[in-house]
């Protein structure tokens, strides 16, 4: 099956085969066409150019695609009008499974308490297992999927999902189960992580949970691609997460991890020495933690919808790129620090409270995100042979408009 999308205004984000990250000054810059065409074939790109497209002598041309090899029979052709085509967002950091709301908190939380404060109490992610636990497996992913639809709507071409609202053996695997029914019943990519080291499950005692999540690994890895802990004040300790990454390793799960996000936590550490693909959240970092990511397989990943939701300091993107860092930026949508997957807005964010240009958000929410999930060869840019996973916009579009008429309606067509 072919589709042919022609008179593409822009089409950005094209990327050399090969290359599978962006970092540092390489952030500032993606390939660009104007007046292009791309051309798809059996869900990959084939080929994309600029001025008339294969079998096309003109952009107004009758002339159908009969001279090109083209079998204008088999050929969609989508008339871009003018419009941008840039690859699909890549969120690589998503709690998008879970069940009923946290509203509740959101009250809590205008009165003045922190997240730290409403997780004490109870609240927290422990509210979100406590309702998980009540909701039959069904539920949970005809819940979750209202949520899928809406990101993918608003243009996540893929998105990795962890557990983490389970937090005992059966409830972990029934979020992995879920999990893994999304990856089988939508076009966007999904990967799947096993995040049972989220917060102490209720019951438990600290050992006893941790022991608990290390017996579990063997089990979630027939589902899961990765494994995440929460390392973090209050969470899990670096001795902890060394503990369940090792276990992890044992049953092929590669590690991404929640860092840095209540207080230094020394989890960018050992996720680096654990080879982590990703070490996320990052809102503060000291500069011992960004020399131990320069040079390192580890994608510095940080998630500003959850610095804006929650009033606390952003990360400093600007000072990672300027380093030779590269950079990752994902949603987090979760029910307690993010609850938007919008990676339009994450983009904005980066722009205004980062000081990202657009071309870095941009690199930072397809590119380098698809690195962060560990799918960077099939997806993330507009690159022969990756998959077509695209987006059209309305007419006149750019990436600097993207970040910064951040709610204007831009898209017209997703093509997963
Ligand atoms: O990434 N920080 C840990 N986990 C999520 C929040 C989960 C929740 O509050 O439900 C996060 O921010
Ligand atoms: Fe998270």
């Amino acid at each position: 099956m072919k589709t042919l999308i022609k008179n593409i205004g822009l089409l950005a984000g094209i990327v050399p085969e090969g290359v599978l990250r962006k970092e540092g000054a390489g952030m500032a810059e993606t390939g660009m066409l104007e007046n292009a065409w791309l051309l798809v074939e059996d869900g990959l790109i084939a080929d994309f150019g600029t001025g008339a497209p294969p079998g096309q002598l003109s952009r107004h041309s009758a002339q159908p695609l009969r001279h090109s090899g083209l079998d204008p029979e088999s050929v969609t052709v989508i008339d871009a009008a003018g419009g941008m085509v840039i690859p699909a967002f890549c969120d690589s950091h998503t709690h998008i499974v879970y069940a009923g709301s946290r509203e509740g908190e959101f009250l809590d939380k205008i009165n003045g308490l922190s997240y730290e404060e409403i997780a004490a109490r109870g609240g927290g992610i422990l509210n979100s297992a406590d309702l998980l636990h009540e909701t039959s497996e069904d539920d949970l992913y005809e819940q979750s999927m209202v949520r899928v639809r809406e990101i993918m709507a608003h243009g996540t071409g893929a998105m990795e999902i962890k557990s983490g609202y389970g937090l005992n053996p059966e409830d972990e695997l029934k979020m992995l189960r879920v999990i893994e029914r999304i990856k089988q019943n939508i076009p966007a990519i999904v990967r799947s992580t096993f995040l049972g080291a989220h917060a102490v499950g209720r019951g438990y005692s600290h050992e006893e949970y941790v022991q608990a999540v290390i017996d579990m690994t063997p089990e979630a890895a027939k589902y899961a691609d990765f494994i995440d802990v929460f390392c973090d004040e209050g969470f899990f300790t670096p001795d902890d997460t060394a503990r369940i990454l090792k276990a992890g390793s044992a049953a092929g799960l590669r590690a991404k991890i929640h860092a840095n996000e209540l207080a230094v936590s020394g989890g960018v550490e050992v996720g680096v020495q654990h080879g982590a693909l990703s070490v996320d959240h990052l809102e503060r970092t000291t500069s011992a933690q960004m020399a131990a990511l320069k040079d390192s397989a580890t994608m510095p990943t940080m998630l500003p919808g959850s610095s804006f939701f929650l009033g606390i300091s952003f990360g400093n993107a600007r000072g990672f790129i300027d380093a030779g860092l590269p950079l990752a930026l994902a949603s987090d949508y979760n029910p307690g620090s993010s609850p938007s997957g919008d990676m339009r807005f994450v983009m904005a964010l980066a722009c205004i409270r980062m000081r990202l240009t657009p071309v870095e958000a941009f690199n930072a929410v397809t590119l380098n995100g698809a690195y962060a999930m560990g799918i960077s060869d099939i997806a993330g840019s507009i690159t022969r042979g990756k998959q077509a996973k695209l987006l059209l916009t309305e007419p006149g579009w750019n990436l600097t408009r993207l970040a910064y008429q951040y709610r204007t309606p831009w898209l017209r067509q997703v093509i997963v």
